[in-house]
């Protein structure tokens, strides 16, 4: 060990809030003519964290990947990316960084270890340094076995595994994944979702991905941030945003509207569906609350068929706040009273109870 590495591994790692963001924007906007794609979009990265961005189809995803990677030009606002300013310095942006786009860019007609050899050649490393390299990732991505087939003959799962590990060749401390796991099957995103893992954890650097998909955000990031219609809708960890939204209810059903409509009349600010034959009661999924409810409806001696709890999820958020910015669109055109989106169920957030 040299000097300079033992003076810094001797010094104590500076904990997140210390050290500059790996990714910090101001005002960033973009837009193509008259139609505005970024709106304003301010964002800082920690070091060393996983960071999601989260929006539905044409949010502007992708974009702002694109502004952050140095591929396209903001129209305006400020961006840094590794300490780097985004238009001053291009070049130190592109080498502290790694992007993997939302459509594989491998070339099919090469093998898995010879897309790799190219890559590391594109980095300039040195032939042997360059297989090296190769070898260590098809064996990290469990891809050794199929090291020598062409890449057409690839699955979807093996495909993401290969583009990330392309990224990878040159040691990227910023890496950019844009809806990684789009199309994988459970396993392979679980997989995915590992190796996504690992590379914090063991090699420590800052990862900006996004997707579509809740659970995702939820399983990975540090910190979450909704973008739709182009602007930051909500920003937080998921639990915060899950907080942010008064989402909890419990749900009876009945055998009957006459037990329905007896609870109905015991439970005021319930909302009774007499198709359905349940009735939501606000409130949080606790055993206190629980106990209270039930001990309402023996006192009364009403018998409810079924009990769920549910507790806002990753979707409700999603939902709720992305419905909520379309609808203050909509609101602005015509005034449309509109019940909160609700309705909409997660299986992952319940747990049922037969009574
Ligand atoms: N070159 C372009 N010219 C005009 N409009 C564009 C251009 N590129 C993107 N857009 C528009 O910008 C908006 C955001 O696109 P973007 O690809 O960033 O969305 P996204 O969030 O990545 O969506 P998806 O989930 O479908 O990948 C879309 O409405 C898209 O049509
Ligand atoms: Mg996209």
């Amino acid at each position: 060990m040299d000097a300079d590495t033992a003076a810094a591994s001797s010094a104590a790692p500076p904990s997140a809030t210390t050290r500059s963001p790996a990714i910090r924007t101001l005002g960033l906007h973009k837009s193509y003519g008259d139609k505005v794609v970024l709106d304003g979009i301010d964002l800082s990265i920690p070091e060393g964290t996983i960071f999601a961005l989260l929006g539905p189809n044409g949010a502007g995803k992708t974009t702002t990947v694109q502004i952050l990677t140095t591929l396209i030009p903001a129209t305006a606002g400020q961006a840094q990316v590794a300490g780097h300013d985004l238009t001053r310095s291009p070049g130190a942006v592109r080498s502290a960084i790694g992007v993997t786009g939302q459509f594989a860019a491998l070339d099919n007609l090469l093998t898995a270890r010879e897309n790799l050899l190219l890559m590391a050649d594109l980095h300039h490393l040195p032939r042997r340094e360059g297989r090296q390299r190769a070898a260590a990732l098809l064996d990290r991505f469990d891809l050794t076995e199929a090291a020598a087939k062409p890449v057409a003959t690839f699955s979807g799962g093996m495909r993401r595994k290969l583009d990330l590990a392309m990224t990878l060749v040159g040691n990227p401390r910023i890496i950019f994944l844009d809806e990684p796991t789009t199309g994988l099957d459970p396993r392979s995103r679980r997989t995915m979702w590992e190796i996504i893992r690992g590379l914090v954890a063991d090699d420590g650097v800052t990862i900006f991905l996004t997707t579509q998909y809740l659970d995702e955000a939820d399983q990975l990031a540090d910190r979450i941030a909704v973008l739709d219609h182009g602007k930051l809708v909500a920003e937080g960890t998921a639990e915060e945003l899950k907080r942010r939204i008064p989402g909890g209810h419990i749900r009876l059903r009945f055998a009957d509207p006459d037990g329905l409509e007896s609870a109905a009349a015991l439970f005021g600010s319930a909302a009774p569906d007499r198709e359905a034959l349940t009735l939501q009661i606000p409130g949080d999924g606790s055993i206190p609350t629980l106990r209270a409810v039930l001990d309402v409806l023996d006192s009364a001696s009403i018998e409810a068929e079924a009990l769920t709890v549910h507790t806002p999820d990753l979707d409700d958020v999603f939902l709720t706040l992305t419905d909520r910015s379309r609808r203050s669109d909509r609101t602005a055109q015509q005034a449309h009273p509109r019940t909160a989106p609700h309705s909409h169920d997660s299986l992952n957030s319940r747990t049922e109870k037969a009574r």
